[in-house]
């Protein structure tokens, strides 16, 4: 299973980079806005610093002005993902750009046939949005379970990332279902590794160190 990193701000990659659990970065006009300053720049350290795909997203809607605005993202870096909207238009993109041989990841998928026809269109990613489903009182991860049923009917080779990750029970659950991808913010890649047993577990053994030093 990969682990992409969902943030925009450098440093953080870097830390996650150090930690061994950045195989790509996924962002998005939300997080790139949190770090006030010209997106560009951002997207050109970002690229940069990261060996793995680096998602970053189209802002305009209609499919020319998608397609020529990934060509831009994608000279930018051979690791270059592209974003791309799951619209009528951005499908249409996905199938242009796909036979360019520029790498795309659908976003904002909320449903599995959404999933299914990104698939169908060459995309290379789709990014199913766990947490804001959950956020409407329904199981988010029930839609990554179905993508991954009819990706592995059809033996599409399009990814499944696991997006829109709020906790570690979400990373646990993306894990169990076999999906390929989750991309977690930093925050939540920081829980993964902690366990309030854990630290009792340290402060004791030092503790009792301490006596038999004495
Ligand atoms: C995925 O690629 C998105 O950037 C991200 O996971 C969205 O998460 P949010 O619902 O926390 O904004």
């Amino acid at each position: 299973m990969k682990f992409f990193i969902d943030t925009a701000n450098v440093e953080e990659i870097k830390k996650g980079l150090e930690m061994g659990l950045v195989d790509g970065v996924t962002t998005n006009p939300t997080l790139l806005s949190k770090e006030k300053k010209n997106p560009d720049a951002v997207i050109g350290e970002i690229l940069s610093v990261v060996d793995g795909p680096v998602s970053l997203e189209v802002i305009a809607t209609d499919t020319k002005g998608m397609c020529e605005e990934a060509r831009r993202l994608a000279s930018l870096g051979t690791n270059a993902v592209i974003k791309i909207p799951m619209t009528e238009e951005g499908i249409k993109a996905v199938r242009t750009l796909s036979r360019e041989g520029i790498k795309t990841n659908v976003t904002l998928i909320f449903q599995p046939v959404q999933a299914l026809i990104a698939a169908k269109a060459g995309a290379t990613y789709v990014s199913p949005f766990i947490g804001r489903i959950d956020d409407i009182s329904l199981r988010g991860m029930d839609i990554v379970e179905d993508i991954l049923v009819i990706f592995s009917n059809y033996m599409f080779e399009t990814e499944v990332i696991v997006a829109s990750i709020r906790n570690p029970l979400h990373v646990l659950q993306a894990a169990l279902l076999g999906a390929d991808i989750a991309t977690i913010p930093f925050n939540v890649l920081k829980q993964l590794m902690n366990h309030p047993l854990t630290d009792i577990g340290i402060e004791r053994f030092l503790k009792d160190w301490q006596s038999i030093k004495k």
